[in-house]
């Protein structure tokens, strides 16, 4: 593939095939790190100011413990944010952001740059004025009060929330060139809250109840029916995130966590939960949230979301700036049935696979940060990872993916990604055919 060949294949048709990129040449492998080789040596006769002269920070005061009652990230940090994309934000308060995982590291999403999604905006709720109703099947009806929440044990965990709509705008090719854009759907909190089955053993279920129906208190409600085998396992009635109170946008005073399971049935702002003898069939179960395969038929009950993962770095919003040397490649995975294991890494498009290095081992239904410390040889590269889970799953290439589920979905989108990274270290969103 020619230089102009390989700029029509980016411009003019985001898939491309793997072979055209291996015969351009790119000589790929892992090679060894060097120690300090990214370190910067002093060499005589060019002292460094910054290590010479005396800077104004050391020269005067800083900021008083007062000027930052809670904090916010450092002005030089300001482009870490939720950013949405405009032709699928016709309306904002209908909408969706994205949060910025290119530019974070380890797994907890710092809460004030979580990705959000509502259907009829984010209310402001009052823990006063907050009420949590359980009904329908059961041998008491009650409601909670914010306080009575507070007072029934609690419980705490990580966990991953996707919404199911992640990568939806991938189904037919790249088409968003940034990781914020193309898998920035989901965040990862420390939740404490109390376990929905606590609340549903305080009430009493009656032997008929197989469901529940769960609803929020906004004027979209967002009602979902969940099988009662699964809010009686590890549901969980949220009233922090990461150590403080729910955010507006997030739900508060509280909301419903659904472990592994599609972000849309995580309710916020929760109001009810109906005991039932059947599924509701709502509209967001059925209008929405199936996948509707090539047939024209839909996929029903897909709550689960499959095994993922994604490189954030490099990636197009992070671009490699260094040069060749070494590198640190580093991504996230995660699944919903179970913790992850493993994480694959490719540099030629799939073709090839190194085994990353995990940075904690995996946790259940919570994200996973992998890295794998490698020496670029400034060729291009076709960069791509693989997450296995604890149930042996693999995750699999788009190719495979839309074999199966044609193009048709919005949802469920776990596929390989694929980002093109090229000699000048700039990056882009591509798709090799598997
Ligand atoms: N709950 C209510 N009450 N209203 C909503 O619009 N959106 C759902 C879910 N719960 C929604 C809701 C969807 S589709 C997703 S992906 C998650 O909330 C998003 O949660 P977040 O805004 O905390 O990221
Ligand atoms: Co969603």
């Amino acid at each position: 593939m020619d230089e102009k060949e390989r700029d029509s294949a980016v411009s003019g048709s985001p898939v491309m095939g793997r072979r055209g990129f291996l015969r351009a040449g790119a000589s790929v492998g892992a090679l060894a790190v060097g120690a300090g080789a990214g370190a910067r040596a002093m060499a005589e006769g060019t002292p460094d100011p910054l290590i010479t002269e005396q800077q104004p920070w050391a020269s005067q005061w800083g900021d008083g413990v007062d000027a930052t009652p809670y904090g916010l990230p450092i002005r030089f940090e300001g482009d870490v944010i939720r950013r949405n994309v405009p032709w699928l934000t016709a309306d904002v308060v209908s909408s969706i952001n994205f949060t910025p995982i290119h530019a974070l590291d380890g797994t907890i999403t710092p809460t004030g740059c979580a990705f959000e999604r509502h259907h009829s905006g984010a209310i402001e709720l009052a823990k006063e004025d907050y009420r949590l109703m359980i009904n329908g099947l059961v041998e008491t009806p009650l409601v909670f009060t914010y306080e009575d929440l507070e007072r029934f044990p609690r419980v705490n965990r990580t966990l991953f929330l996707e919404c199911a709509a992640n990568s939806g705008m991938e189904w037919a090719g790249a088409q968003l060139n940034g990781v914020q854009f193309t898998q920035g759907m989901i965040h990862n909190m420390q939740y404490s809250g109390v376990p929905l089955r606590t609340l549903l053993e305080e009430a009493g279920v009656k032997p008929e109840g197989k469901w529940v129906y769960v609803e929020g208190a906004d004027a979209s409600s967002n009602g979902r029916s969940i099988p009662l085998e699964k809010a009686m396992d590890d549901v969980i009635v949220a009233i922090k995130a990461n150590g403080e109170a729910l955010r507006k946008e997030h739900g508060y005073p509280a909301r419903l966590c659904v472990p592994g399971w599609e972000g849309n049935m995580w309710v916020k702002w929760l109001r009810r939960v109906e005991v039932t003898d059947e599924p509701v069939q709502s509209r967001e179960e059925t209008s929405k949230y199936t996948d509707t395969l090539a047939d024209g038929t839909s996929r029903k009950w897909t709550w689960v979301m499959d095994a993922k993962s994604v490189i954030t770095s490099p990636s197009p919003q992070m671009p490699i700036r260094h040069g060749k040397g070494p590198l640190v490649i580093t991504g996230l995975a995660w699944s919903g049935r179970g913790a992850i294991t493993q994480v694959d890494v490719s540099i030629d498009g799939g073709k090839s696979w190194q085994v990353a290095r995990l940075a904690e081992p995996g946790v259940a239904m919570a994200l996973t940060r992998f890295y794998l410390d490698f020496d670029w040889d400034g060729s291009e590269m076709l960069l791509q990872s693989r997450a296995h889970d604890e149930t042996g799953y693999v995750q699999p290439t788009k190719d495979q993916l839309r074999a199966i589920r044609g193009e048709n979905s919005v949802y469920h989108n776990n596929g390989i990604q694929t980002w093109w990274v090229k000699p000048t270290g700039e990056a882009e969103n591509v798709e090799v055919s598997s």
